[in-house]
């Protein structure tokens, strides 16, 4: 079991992003849209006000070629977006009592048949793939953010 965790390990890859403004937070949606397709998940860290909705918005407008509007799904839990070749879950467990209530909310539903995008994903991880990309943002010493992203080794050629 070591061993094919090693390989697991090794088997994903890592690029960091420096992302001064909107504008290049824009820029980094636009190279992961393209790529996305049912059964992924993505799993946005990293602290409030730190840029999770802000980086979902403009994955939404990436997919969609066009502005949508998309509301924080702080007090909902869920926002679903329907694409042609997916419907894409938002989540936003931040208000989360407990991990019981993933399936009331769909979550399950959104893993087998979606794309899954969460932010504050901490009370799912037990749920979620180990092949999920998993962008970690934090903040700059400006007015910017940096942005860490892990995923799986097929998408390094993907987005370089
Ligand atoms: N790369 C960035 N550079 C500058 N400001 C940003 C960046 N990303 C997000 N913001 C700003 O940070 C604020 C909070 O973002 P938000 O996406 O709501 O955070 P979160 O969902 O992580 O709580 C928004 O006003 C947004 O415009
Ligand atoms: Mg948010």
């Amino acid at each position: 079991m070591m061993g094919w965790r090693m390989f697991q390990k090794m088997s994903r890859f890592q690029a960091h992003y420096n992302l001064p403004d909107i504008a290049s937070v824009a820029v980094l949606a636009q190279k992961i849209a393209p790529h996305l397709k049912r059964g992924d998940v993505l799993q946005l860290e990293g602290d409030l006000g730190v840029g999770k909705t802000t980086f979902t918005r403009a994955l939404i407008a990436a997919l969609a070629g066009k502005e949508i509007e998309v509301p924080s799904p702080t007090f909902t839990l869920v926002q679903q977006y329907e694409f042609p070749a997916f419907t894409l879950y938002h989540f936003d467990l931040y208000r989360l009592k407990n991990s019981g209530e993933l399936l009331e909310i769909g979550l399950e539903q959104a893993l087998s048949e979606g794309v899954t995008v969460l932010e504050w994903p901490q009370l799912a991880t037990d749920f979620l793939p180990a092949d999920s990309l998993v962008l970690k943002l934090s903040f700059s010493s400006g007015e910017g953010r940096q942005a860490e992203l892990h995923a799986p080794a097929a998408w390094a050629p993907l987005l370089s």
